[in-house]
Parts: structure tokens; sequence; C-alpha cells
């Protein structure tokens, strides 16, 4: 038997021998493989090129062992191949697996906060005049608290709404009547603008108190505007929330920064006027407060009152709610309880 007989069937043992240990592992070893035993520099081909120097009358039968041989890597390798291939499959859909008959994990659905959605429908109403939204800070300068709405030092309004101080100069706004400062300073008339947010005063939490609440500012500066516009505008906004049948009426009170100024109520969304227990007999409920925009509050915002007049108005957002609702603690709003909040879906 030639040597190049010889050495082809030690390579076919070689290569079985490799096969075996390479089983179970990566595609890329079997491709290492290939290179190693059929590889234009592999083994195989430096015995065929040695084939030349062989008698004529051998080549045959060597050229055949070499194709047998060539034959059974090429087959050994493929079905090598094909059996990781399958194992990497197999694993990965067991990694992958997805249980579609679990019980899926049901998305809690939030809703909006009673507040948020009463603030919101005040504020589109106005928006629906023409009004643009303005906000200012919850910590603020006395200056805009107090001082530039005409409430000096020492002046009674400072008692009925005492606040938490953060320093000598910076309080809890008390109202949000500071926005209409910001705003008079920053804008030049026609000014139409709503403004709401969270107010603070130190009162005792009760059903009808709270030491943090909301108001919604209302703001219109602008030449020749007069008390008939605030209730014409007062007006719309009354029929627009609590329906096409409401009245206001205005009664005489005072604020420091307006002048003249009143107090507004509307007639009773629960009797509709006649009196009932909602409002203690009445027929009428308060829902804000307003005027004509001070002269000295203008000046202190470099807005001419010889040229411009405005009105301003400031509603009570939780008693607005506590009314639309028929909610008669406002404590309900601030203790977060999911039995409460789901009514307002
Ligand atoms: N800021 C006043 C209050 O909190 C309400 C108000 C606003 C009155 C604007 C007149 C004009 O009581």
């Amino acid at each position: 038997m030639s040597d190049l007989k010889q050495e082809l069937s030690r390579l076919r043992h070689t290569f079985d021998e490799a096969i075996g240990v390479v089983q179970g592992h990566s595609s890329q070893a079997v491709e290492q493989l290939r290179v190693q035993f059929l590889g234009k520099k592999g083994e195989l081909t430096s015995i065929l090129r040695s084939m030349g120097q062989l008698p004529a009358d051998e080549r045959p039968a060597v050229g055949q062992l070499a194709n047998q041989v060539r034959e059974h890597m090429e087959s050994g390798l493929e079905g090598l191949l094909a059996t990781i291939k399958s194992n990497e499959r197999e694993l990965r859909l067991k990694l992958d697996r997805i249980d579609v008959t679990l019980p899926g994990q049901r998305l809690l659905q939030g809703t909006r906060h009673p507040l948020t959605k009463v603030i919101d429908e005040i504020c589109s109403v106005f928006v629906g005049m023409g009004f643009s939204i303005a906000e200012g800070p919850e910590v603020e300068l006395d200056e805009y608290n107090f001082e530039l709405l005409r409430i000096p030092e020492g002046h009674p309004a400072r008692d009925t709404q005492d606040t938490f101080y953060i320093t000598d100069s910076m309080v809890l706004r008390t109202q949000t009547s500071p926005v209409q400062i910001r705003v008079m300073k920053e804008q030049k008339p026609p000014i139409k603008v709503v403004c709401p947010g969270k107010v603070y005063r130190s009162d005792a939490l009760d059903a009808t108190h709270s030491p943090i609440f909301h108001q919604i500012e209302g703001l219109v500066v602008d030449r020749g505007v007069t008390m008939g516009d605030l209730v014409g505008s007062l007006q719309l906004f009354a029929r627009q929330l609590f329906g096409e049948k409401t009245e206001i009426r205005l009664r005489p009170h005072h604020f420091p920064f307006t002048e003249p100024s009143c107090e507004v109520d509307i007639t009773c969304w629960s009797c509709g006027g006649t009196g009932c227990r909602t409002c203690k007999g009445e027929g009428w409920i308060e829902v804000l407060g307003a005027g004509m925009v001070h002269p000295g509050v203008l000046r202190n915002c470099g807005i001419d009152p010889e040229v411009y007049s405005g009105f301003a108005f400031g509603i009570g957002v939780e008693r607005t709610a506590m009314g639309r609702y028929g909610i008669d603690d406002i404590r309900n709003f601030y203790e977060n309880d999911l039995r409460f909040l789901r009514q307002f879906r």
C-alpha cells in the first residue's frame, strides 16, 4: 500500500477524532475544522498535491480514496453543523418562551383630580373668551403679595391673610393676586389673563378650611374697561359652568386692591334660587371676589390709570368644586382616598 493511502486513512482517523471533540460546540468551531481539513492550506489539499509524484497506475486508486475521504469529511461537517444549529434553535426557543395563557397585567388607569378638572374647566371657559393663562410662584415676595396690592404692613388684611414667612421679605402667597402684579409689570395692555394656582394661609384644617387651597385669578386691563365688562364676563362664566339659567348677584365689598369691590354670588346650583340646605335658605352662593383694579395698583406696575382701566376677580376653586359635585368636606380633596377619587372618572 502506498504511503499516500496510509496518510489518507490516518487523516480520516484524525478527522473522526476531531469531530468527536467538537460535538456540541458552536458553529464557529465547525468552520475551523473545515479550514483545517478541507481548506486550501488543509491536510487533504497537501496530500492531493503530492499525488502527481505517484506512478500513473496507482493514481486512480489513491484518487478514489481521496474523494471518499473528502466526502466523508464534508458530510461529517455538514451533519455536525446541522445538529449544532438545531440545538442552538431549541435553546433559543426555550429561553424566549412566552406563555400566552398566563393572565395579563391589569393597567391601572388614573383619573384627573376633581380640583384639576374644575380648574381646567374654568380656565377653558375664559380661554374661550380670549384670555390666556399666566402663572406665578407659590413662594412670593411680600412686596407682590401685599405691598404693591396696597396692603402695607399693619393693614388689617394682613391678619385675615396670615401666612407662612420664608424670610422677612418672602412668603407663601396667600392669594393669586400677586400674579396680577407680575403680569402688569411684564406686559403692556391690552391684558387678559387667568392665573390658576395654590395659595396658603395659616388656617386650621376643618370641613370648610384648608391651609392650602386653590384660586383662579382673572385680570383684564385695557382702554375703557368698565364694571359692565366685569359683570358680562362673570355672567358668561357662571352660565357656562353652572348652566344657562344661572344668575349672578354683586354685593358691595372691600378689597384693598380693587375699587369699587364686590363679592359675587350665583343662584344656588342645588335649588336654582328658591332656597335649600346647600345655600342655607339664601338661594345664592358666594363664589368669588372681584372689582375694578385700583388706580394705585396700576400705577405701582407702571400703567397709567388716566389711560387704562381694568377689572380683576378671584375664584375659590375648592368652593366651586364642592358645589359642582356636592362634596361637603374639603378634606376629601387632599386625602388621596381612591374610593373618593374614582368617582370623578
Ligand atoms: N385675592 C382676593 C382674595 O383672596 C380675591 C380677589 C381677587 C378680589 C381679585 C378682588 C379681585 O380674597
